[in-house]
């Protein structure tokens, strides 16, 4: 099929936004199947022994090796999300869509990323609201990221920032499969000529956008993978990356935008050495935006605060909050062995396998009605479970935190305001 340049000149612009078709599928969610170049989870299940977890960009003839056996790729290519199949040594694997949360832990990383649990409270610190589609009085919302790093915060916020922008147009690139070499140019236009000025079109009228900036090139190039890996691409239009020190680009961006106005609604830091910019920041962010700073250690909160305090910086103290992860609890419906008929047929291991309704019994795996870390740490609570009185029905639960190894990160999150310059100037008329 040919095209042509999408210009709304052309005429052809709304032809192109609306009905040429889009011939890749973006991610398996919605019944559809796993495709080459999909990110899929493999989960791992084997008799008297943990589940274990590992993320796969899925290519043809590719192979996964892990200690639990040998998985072909071709195999998991044409799955649909909870499918199963058997790795090379028996082990039973569920294939998976990952989740923002599973895609953002388990990625390989340059930096320390912000884990989901605190990433999830920050964005819900900026409050974001997002205009409306056809409110074209409000100025669209413009979010600093700073720095980038491995990129899990940045999808954080291009989730929350989704739903502001217009669909992406349904153009075809040079990289889209099954176009042939002689559809790919039109009047001398090449696929790409025509995909990169249409997204340049479409980008003019987005609502929302994220600005993330990292001064080290391999971060930021890293984070850009990240976020474009993610369900091929699905907020990645949502986002520009930047490859700069964050209080130069603030400097450059206003000179590109001839003005001083203040041109962000809210600003994040996660990187050291915080309050070495907040000068710049505060001339750039709006009135009543939200800076959030995120930091391993509290006395680099209170460096800010200082900071903002003896520069009398426009800024005032929402709240300071310690970012602790939730705690996983393991919750098993079993039955106690002390009551277990030696017939009894005993059906979980785990609390995932709990809710595994659609796997048959004969699947499960089935030696032991307690988890092997049950056993192994032969656990108080468990024990005191299991020589609990028979009860009807027979099954009781258990209820314990789960012994968690996962790194989730922990640190400080502090949350100013921007004030009106008029308040600063009267704060420091009325202490003087
Ligand atoms: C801990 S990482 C950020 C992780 C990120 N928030 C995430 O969720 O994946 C800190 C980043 O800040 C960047 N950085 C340090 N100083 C900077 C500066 N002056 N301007 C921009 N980025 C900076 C570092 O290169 C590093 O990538």
């Amino acid at each position: 099929m040919a095209f042509t340049l999408c210009t709304r000149q052309s005429g052809v612009y709304s032809f192109c936004r609306n009905v040429l078709p889009l011939n890749f599928r973006r991610h398996a969610t919605g019944g559809n199947v796993f495709a080459d170049g999909d990110t899929v989870l493999l989960k791992y299940f084997r008799r008297g022994q943990d589940d274990a977890e590992v993320l796969v960009k899925l290519r043809k003839g590719g192979e996964v090796h892990t200690g639990r056996g040998r998985t072909y790729h071709n195999e998991l290519i044409g799955k649909s999300p909870r499918d199963h199949l058997k790795s090379s040594s028996g082990s039973r694997i569920r294939v998976m869509e990952p989740t923002l949360a599973d895609y953002c832990r388990l990625t390989p990383r340059l930096c320390t990323p912000i884990y989901p649990w605190s990433a999830n409270t920050i964005v819900s610190a900026l409050d974001i609201h997002l205009p409306e589609i056809g409110d074209s009085e409000t100025p669209p919302l413009e979010i600093l990221e700073s720095g980038t790093g491995h990129g899990s915060l940045t999808l954080h916020l291009a989730r929350a920032i989704h739903g502001a922008n217009p669909p992406r147009p349904r153009v075809p690139s040079s990289s889209t499969p099954e176009r042939n070499m002689e559809d790919a140019t039109y009047n001398g236009h090449s696929a790409d000529d025509v995909f990169e000025h249409t997204m340049s079109e479409w980008k003019k009228n987005r609502r929302a956008v994220i600005h993330t900036v990292d001064n080290r090139p391999n971060h930021a190039k890293r984070g850009k993978e990240i976020v474009r890996g993610f369900r091929r691409g699905l907020y990645a239009d949502n986002v520009e990356f930047h490859v700069s020190d964050v209080s130069s680009w603030i400097t450059r961006e206003q000179e590109r935008r001839e003005s001083e106005e203040p041109f962000l609604s809210h600003v994040v830091l996660d990187m050291p050495s915080a309050q070495a910019h907040l000068s710049t920041i505060a001339r750039a962010l709006r009135v009543d935006g939200v800076l959030a700073i995120f930091n391993p250690s509290i006395t680099q909160i209170g460096d800010c605060e200082k900071r903002i305090r003896l520069e009398a910086l426009p800024l005032t103290q929402d709240q300071v909050i310690e970012l602790v992860s939730p705690r996983p609890w393991d919750l098993t419906c079993t039955v106690p062995r002390s009551i277990r008929p030696r017939e009894y047929p005993s059906t979980q291991t785990s609390a995932v396998e709990t809710e595994t309704v659609d796997v048959p019994t004969e699947e499960l795996c089935t030696e032991e009605s307690v988890t092997p870390e049950t056993e192994n740490a032969g656990d108080r609570s468990a024990q005191s479970v299991m020589n609990a009185e028979r009860v009807e029905p027979d099954s009781v639960m258990i209820c314990r935190p789960k012994f968690y190894t996962g790194n989730t990160g922990g640190g400080f999150l502090g949350v100013w305001r921007r004030m009106h310059l008029r308040t600063v100037e009267e704060m420091t008329k009325t202490q003087g």
